[in-house]
């Protein structure tokens, strides 16, 4: 990020950050953001304490839009849902609950996953495993060698699962391949951690849950960490829940009581203003609609960048490998390039990209794909002139 401000090109493209920008650079408070602060404000009468669960309101409208409203957990009120600072507060307060309550599990994520795991459940004291999930030389899943690798996983053991639009690499699994993971957990008996930061990225809010409700309607216990980050556009306001489902009422109760206690031991209570916006949004029918239509463009117009930046590598190597930037979803993709290629796209071309190649599409503008298709397409000869020289 420093070596990008610094860069005085007027070429330059930061394809390196984490956030959604629009097709002129931007990160923008949403409409229906803007409209619900205004009747928050509006309506607001005290800066009292809101309590370590947070909005009830809220925390119910985030079961619904997650779970469904058929849900066998929710009728049988094994559900509980807690309010936390964004999606990052409640990856570690479900980090701690595991923690309290096996403190000898294992938690296994994806290799690779979002650099923020590893410090987000590892500092609970868990102990972190990676099992085997994406080629990036390939561009491919590994489904076969991430089934092999947990079916060698302890029963109790915690496997930490992106509901869609996987970060950094794009790759999700298909509803087939939900099922087989699914039964996979319940024949090894291990608890699904489902991480759900970009809800309405892929395809819509309910596609893009329809892993978490299959697995959360199945096994006995499971939780999900949900951020409105992204598809709110609320990062620094940090909104998010934990969703905890138990095997019945009384389970679901104790663990909604330890969830409160762990809340108050890190931040006591979360902040209220984002959750009290996302609360109106999901009330309002008209802001509700405001939103859909925000997200969809959101979504559409990383669809189209993926799309445009797929046919232009195309166009300009003349092979179909990087057809897989089309099928990918979410806003984030593996180039699949060495770190060497990386540093020369940054120092020849101006093209920042973290250092695993991940490229954030929504870095993309009509005004820049052309450029940025063609300068990987140039690096990309350079490398293949030079590993067929030996030089
Ligand atoms: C995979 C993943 N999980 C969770 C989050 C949580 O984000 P936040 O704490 O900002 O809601 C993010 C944000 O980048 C993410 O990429």
């Amino acid at each position: 990020m420093a070596k990008y401000r610094a860069d005085s090109s007027p070429k330059k493209v930061d394809l390196g950050v984490g956030v959604y920008r629009d097709s002129s650079g931007n990160t923008p408070v949403l409409d229906c953001v803007r409209r619900a602060e205004q009747q928050v404000l509006a309506a607001q009468s005290t800066k009292s304490y809101v309590g370590a669960a947070g909005r009830e309101e809220f925390n119910s409208a985030v079961e619904e839009l997650v779970l469904g409203a058929s849900h066998a957990g929710r009728r049988d009120r094994r559900v509980r849902t807690v309010q936390t600072p964004g999606g990052c507060g409640a990856l570690r307060v479900g980090a701690e609950l595991i923690r309290a309550a096996a403190p000898t599990a294992v938690v296994h994520v994806s290799d690779p996953t979002w650099g923020n795991h590893p410090p987000l459940l590892g500092n609970s004291g868990l102990r972190l495993e990676r099992y085997p999930y994406y080629d990036a030389a390939a561009h491919e899943l590994r489904f076969e060698a991430m089934l092999e690798r947990l079916d060698r996983a302890a029963a109790g053991d915690v496997v930490l699962i992106h509901a869609c639009c996987h970060n950094p690499t794009g790759a999700d699994l298909g509803m087939g391949q939900w099922r087989e993971v699914l039964a996979l957990l319940e024949r090894r008996r291990l608890t699904p951690f489902l991480d759900l930061a970009y809800q309405g990225f892929g395809e819509d809010l309910a596609a893009d849950a329809a892993g978490v409700r299959l697995v959360t309607d199945s096994v006995p216990e499971s939780l999900v960490a949900v951020s409105y980050s992204k598809n709110l556009g609320l990062y620094r306001e940090r909104v998010g829940a934990l969703i905890a489902v138990s095997e019945n009422e009384s389970r679901a109760d104790a663990v909604q009581s330890h969830v409160l206690q762990i809340a108050r031991g890190i931040y006591s209570m979360p902040p209220d203003h984002g959750a009290a916006i996302a609360a109106r949004i999901f009330a309002d029918t008209g802001l509700k609609n405001s939103w859909l239509g925000e997200l969809g463009a959101m979504r559409n117009r990383i669809k189209l960048m993926r799309a445009e930046l797929a046919a232009q590598l195309r166009a300009a190597t003349g092979d179909p490998s990087f057809d897989f930037i089309q099928e990918q979803r979410g806003m984030f993709s593996l180039l699949g390039v060495s770190s060497n290629a990386v540093d020369r796209l940054r120092e020849n071309c101006h093209i920042y990209m973290t250092a695993d190649s991940r490229m954030n599409l929504a870095g993309i503008m009509p005004h820049n794909v052309t450029y940025v298709a063609e300068s990987i397409a140039a690096e990309r000869l350079i490398a293949t002139e030079k590993s067929a020289t030996g030089s």
